[in-house]
Order: C-alpha cells, then structure tokens, then sequence
C-alpha cells in the first residue's frame, strides 16, 4: 500500500503522517431530499490513512439515508463514531486516548452511544468491548451497511459487532457525504483492501483482501464531483497499480466509457485516462503507487494529461535488497531505481515521494546506510518516514525477531529525517524563480493574509490572499521557501 497518509496525498493529505492527526465533524445538513429525520445526531472523527478518511464519508451517507443528522459537536451527539487505524501501536494508542475522552459525554449521557470503527475495530473484534467498557459498537472496514441495525441493537442493550470481511464490497452505489470539505478537493476510492502482504504491514489483515471498484461508478463519482463544482479528484487505493476490471463485468461500464472492445482487461492506466478525460480542468491526483505494479503504461497516460499531477508517491520502505526481502516487497534495489529512471524519463520534472521504515527486523547498519544512499540517488521531494513498530498478527511478527533496540530505530529514523529535510530544501530552493499554477485550497494555518494550495508536484505554496477565491488556479511566482513549502507572489 502504502497506506494513503493524508498526505497531501498522499496527500495529506499524506503531507505527514496522519495518524495522529484527526479530522471531526460532519456537515450540519447530510440527509438526502425525501429521508425523514430520525431526531438522533451522530458525530464521526476519523485518524489515519485517507482510505479512513474516504470511507468516514461512504458511513456519514449509510446514517443519512436512515435519518440521522449530523453534528459537529460530539457533546450534542447521540452517537459518536471513532474510525481507528492499527498501521502502528502509536496509532491505536492515540485512539483509546481518544475514548477515554469520551467518558465525559457517557458520565452526561447515558442513552449515548460510541462505535469504534475501521481497521482497529477489525483486528481487535469483540475484544474492543471488554478492553474499552465504554465502547458499545464495534465495525470493520466492510461492515458500515449494517451500521443501522447495529445502532438498533446496540440501543436495545446487546453488544453490536460487525467484522465480516467481504471479497466484493466496494461500496461502489454509496454517494459519499463529503465531510468537512473544502468544496474543492475530494478522495475516491478505486479499490478496497490489499493482496500484497508485506510482511510489516496490519492491513492486509484488517481490510481485506483486494477489490477493484465498477470503473462506471468511479466515472460517474467524478463527474458528479465536477458538476458540483469539485477542482481536483485524488483516486485511492491501497495499491492503484493492481485496480484491475475484467472483461465480463466491463460490459456494464460500456455506457458511460467509450472502451475498446479488443480489451481484455480495464487496468489503472485505462481508468487514470477516462478518469482524465472528464474534464481538462479538473485535476487527477492518485495514491498509493506500488513500485511492483507501476508499469511504463500509467507514466505514459500522466505524461499525456496535462490535467493529471505530474506527482507519484512510490514507497521504497527499505534501499536493501535483502531488507526488502524480508519486508516482502517482491522487488529489490535495482528494480526500484529502475522505475525511477523511468518516471524521470516518461515524465521530466515529475515529484517523487515515499514512505521509508527504519530498524525493520535485522537491519544492520550498512543495511540502513543503503536506504539513505537510495534517498541520495532518488532526491525525493518529501517522504513519510516511520520506525518499525511491529504489529500482531503480520508476517513479520510471526516469522522475524524485533531486535533492533528503540534507541537504534530512533537514531537511524533521525537521520533519514535529516537527510530528507536536506533534500527537501534543495528541491525546494531549485524551485525559487520559477511559476507555478496552484490550485488555490485553503486559508494559510499561519497567517490569515495568506491563502495556500499545491502545484502539479504536490508542493505545498501560500501566497497572499488577494482577491482569490479557494477553487481558483493561479499562477505564483516562487520567492522563497522552507523545507516544507514554497512562499511566492501571485502574478496571473
Ligand atoms: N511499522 C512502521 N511503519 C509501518 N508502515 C506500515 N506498517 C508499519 C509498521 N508496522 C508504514 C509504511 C507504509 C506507511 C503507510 O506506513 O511505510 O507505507
Ligand atoms: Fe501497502 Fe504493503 Fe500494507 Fe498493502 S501490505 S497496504 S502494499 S504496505
């Protein structure tokens, strides 16, 4: 995967690691035209990747369609919702911090009610209910249809769980309720679950195993956006290189996409290039690429869309072949350097970036030396970088030793972090005189003159605010920069 940090997205939306960043709320008004309000208010915060964030909104849609509101704020909510992520202990630890939190609105409330959601709800199962008392529904990833019934159950006095994992759902018919949107950027998911077992890796464990999404579905999710006045699309998966639709079932996409009829089968580039063709001016962004899967034919469909980033965020995880092996990866250092050359030839000035794990099982020194000589050779642009945490359950927890000591995990973390700060400020600085068009997005966090948004290349710009409107392209001239952003002045 990579799980979708909400890096700026990965995007955050993965712009860094979001699990112990959470996003609460709702809109005030979710219920569709025709569904009667049930009286009841329900409030959703969501922590980790932006496939949690992504399916917070499938969840606020299921609970709108049975009449409940939403709210805003959690001390006016009869149910509150949590959806968890379990990538690292850290992760979780933040959660059940969360959950005490609530306590208070219990001690208050009786009658209220707290579901735990997602992937810790999948790995911890009925488990959750005894460990956090508070806790009253507990649902996994693939479970949120019958969130309705459980609500039922849950206020009748029984416990409510839901962890069924499914091989088909997608949730595909679901019109997800856009939470606390910017009315400007939205996340759709392309497929669910992931089938590559890396040995480190919770997910595969929590959500399943991997389906692709009805290509008609997405089309018309993104042309709905459009119309709504969206500007920028970010399609999601755990692995978007796998998205793969067969021959039978494409049939029934026939009527909104115009697809060859020689096809065998409808893959990423097929549906990066449809998803493209929606209109010019929204913008295509997409996350998480899998160096395995990242094949020349998605480089050559970004290269020919102007309208789709010229961004990939390409996990490497480990510069050791035989780390790599045992992270079981399913490629080595030469395969990875050799999809690099060919994102710098198909797309020239292309933002790479990744996500790295230091102190993984066994890793030596030198081990962790050829991780930062691949960052030097690479120059990402930005990376999501996390000491290894094991995890219960996975591969690696089963097969290898966690040995290497804390202090080492942290010092060896440290110094990919200094190195990619230095990289970082040098592609920034190699950006100072240049234009770039920015989608404008948001007031600055810093200052309240400022707006900001990303270019093609997922960099982060602010520039003054002006007379700008959010959901305006720009063009901003670069003046100056930190290792995290770019500063400039808008000239067009
Ligand atoms: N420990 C540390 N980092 C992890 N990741 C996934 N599992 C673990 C783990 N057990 C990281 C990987 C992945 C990102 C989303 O989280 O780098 O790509
Ligand atoms: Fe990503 Fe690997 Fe985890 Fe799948 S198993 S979500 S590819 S890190």
């Amino acid at each position: 995967m990579s799980e979708l940090y909400n890096n700026q997205v990965p995007f955050e939306l993965k712009i860094k690691s979001m699990d112990e960043n959470a996003q609460g709320g709702a809109l005030e008004k979710s219920r569709p035209f025709g569904v009667a309000s049930n009286g009841k208010k329900y409030y959703i915060e969501s922590y980790g990747c932006a496939m949690n964030f992504a399916d917070s909104e499938v969840v606020a849609s299921i609970l709108a369609n049975s009449g409940y509101d939403s709210t805003k704020d959690y001390n006016e909510a009869d149910l509150i919702f949590v959806n968890t992520c379990s990538i690292r202990e850290k992760a979780e630890q933040t959660v059940r911090n969360r959950l005490q939190g609530f306590k208070v609105v219990k001690k208050r409330n009786k009658a209220a009610l707290i579901g735990v959601l997602g992937c810790m709800a999948e790995r911890l199962k009925d488990k959750f209910l005894e460990e956090e008392q508070l806790v009253d529904l507990v649902v996994g990833p693939d479970a949120y249809r019958s969130l309705p019934n459980l609500i039922e159950e849950a206020v009748s006095g029984q416990k409510a769980v839901n962890v069924l994992l499914s091989r088909d759902e997608t949730y595909a018919d679901i019109s997800p309720v856009r939470l606390s949107s910017n009315g400007v950027s939205a996340f759709v998911s392309i497929t669910r679950g992931c089938d590559n077992m890396c040995s480190f890796c919770v997910v595969p464990h929590t959500r399943g195993r991997e389906r692709s999404r009805p290509p008609e579905s997405i089309i018309q999710e993104v042309r709905n956006l459009y119309e709504q006045g969206y500007k920028e699309v970010t399609l999601l998966g755990q692995n978007v290189d796998s998205y793969r639709w067969s021959e039978d079932e494409k049939i029934r996409g026939k009527k909104l996409i115009d697809l060859k009829d020689t096809d065998l089968v409808f893959n990423f580039s097929n549906l990066l290039e449809e998803v493209a063709k929606v209109a010019p001016d929204l913008r295509v962004r997409f996350s998480t690429s899998h160096p395995k899967d990242m094949h020349d034919d998605v480089l050559h469909v970004i290269a020919k869309y102007k309208n789709i980033c010229n961004y990939i965020h390409l996990p490497v995880q480990s510069g050791n072949t035989e780390v790599l092996a045992r992270m079981n990866r399913t490629y080595d250092r030469e395969w990875y350097l050799d999809r690099i050359a060919a994102i710098n030839r198909i797309i020239p000035n292309c933002g790479i970036s990744s996500d790295i794990i230091t102190g993984f099982c066994g890793e030596t020194e030198e081990q962790h030396q050829d991780t930062l000589s691949l960052m030097r050779e690479v120059k990402y642009d930005m990376s999501y970088m996390f000491f290894y945490s094991e995890r219960p359950g996975t591969l690696a927890a089963k097969k290898y030793a966690d040995d290497i000591p804390l202090e080492i995990k942290k010092r060896r973390l440290a110094e990919v972090i200094e190195l990619q700060n230095e990289l970082s400020l040098i592609s920034n600085q190699a950006d100072i005189g240049t234009v770039v068009e920015v989608l404008v997005e948001k007031p600055s966090k810093k200052s309240e003159a400022d707006l900001c948004g990303r270019n093609d290349r997922n960099k982060m710009v602010i520039f003054p605010k002006g007379n700008l409107r959010i959901g305006q392209y720009v063009k901003v001239k670069i003046t100056d920069c930190t290792t995290a952003v770019l500063l400039g002045e808008v000239v067009e």
